[in-house]
């Protein structure tokens, strides 16, 4: 695989960021990591301010490509209206911010990897859905289509742009797993809701390798669903988590309950969800490390 070099990173302190820049620098790949606080003068980092247009234009000459990860987190803490403003503001205003700029360099970088997530889909019940599916509904469905329309400006200055469809990302070291590790070695773990809904996940070196793969293949362009070929409904999931840590899970968790706790997340993201299939890897040659649930627990369990 020929990877592009340099590449500059956004939201590289990130779960998905840090294992990415450690991985390209591995194969010997330059990072350039965009940073919201100002950098010494003689650091390769660049200088953002997504929240107030400002970016350091000049030290993305030469960048050959971009990935493009920040974004307030979307899992942490109470859906406010503040931290919902939060979630959709950082992400439209850091990606026009970035777009626009891309589109103005000369020359420009060959690609634009950037994030989305599955809530592009709303709440499909069991009816499987690809990159060719229309959006869903609701307030995440909303933040995924503007969150990848801003994209535009740099598809329209020729840039190559791939919008990563990102479904739960699975690492002992962060996100959801990380937050149900605890209970669920303490025999708390339970089926949320009536555990019909599905969540599409994909382990954190999968990504990582299917980031890679979006730019390194020219070929890939578009929206690109970043989830393991074998989604799961939340019983599945839980079934399968309690029995990889030899744990019970017999505890239930309703509707009321996680919504009074979380608020309307519990509705957008824990009681819903999509059976997504990741058509445009498999089409593209990407192979999975870890396709199925079980093993891929039981491998990223015990890294
Ligand atoms: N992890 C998942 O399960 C998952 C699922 C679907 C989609 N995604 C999407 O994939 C991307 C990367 O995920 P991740 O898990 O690595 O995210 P993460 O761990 O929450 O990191 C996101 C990074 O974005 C930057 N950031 C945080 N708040 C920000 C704000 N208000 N404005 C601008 N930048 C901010 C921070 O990096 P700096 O401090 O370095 O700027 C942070 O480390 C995110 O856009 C996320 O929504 C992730």
């Amino acid at each position: 695989m020929s990877l592009p070099s340099p590449i500059a990173v956004s939201g590289a302190t990130g779960l998905v960021g840090a294992a990415l820049c450690q991985s390209l620098e591995q194969q010997g790949v330059e990072v350039r990591r965009l940073v919201r606080s100002r950098p010494a003068a003689d650091s390769a980092d660049i200088y953002w301010k997504p929240a107030d247009g400002e970016i350091d234009r000049d030290k993305l000459a030469g960048v050959q490509a971009v990935v493009h990860l920040a974004g307030e987190p979307i899992a942490s803490g109470r859906w406010s209206p503040a931290k919902k403003q939060a979630i959709a503001a950082s992400r439209i205003e850091g990606t026009r911010l970035l777009a626009t700029t891309l589109a103005g360099l000369e020359p420009r970088p060959g690609v634009l990897v950037s994030a989305s997530a599955v809530g592009f889909y709303g709440d499909r019940g069991s009816h499987p859905v690809d990159e060719n599916s229309p959006p869903g509904r609701g307030f995440l469905a909303e933040t995924c289509v503007a969150w990848e329309s801003e994209t535009r400006p740099a598809w329209e200055a020729g840039i190559r742009v791939v919008q990563t469809r990102t479904g739960v990302v699975l690492s002992p070291k962060g996100g959801a797993l990380a937050m149900m590790l605890t209970p669920f070695k303490l025999g708390l773990g339970g089926v949320l809701g009536d555990g019909r809904q599905y969540m599409s996940w994909i382990t954190l070196a999968d990504m990582v390798a299917a980031i890679e793969h979006c730019l390194a293949n020219e070929g890939v362009a578009g929206a690109v669903n970043a989830v393991s070929p074998h989604p799961v409904t939340n019983r599945e999931f839980t079934k399968t988590l309690g029995r990889v840590l030899g744990r019970p899970t017999v505890m239930r968790v309703p509707a009321f309950a996680l919504r009074a706790a979380v608020g309307e997340m519990a509705d957008e993201a824990l009681l819903a969800g999509a059976a997504v299939q990741p058509t445009r890897l498999l089409e593209t040659g990407y192979r999975f490390q870890d396709p199925a649930l079980d093993p891929a627990l039981r491998r990223v369990l015990g890294e």
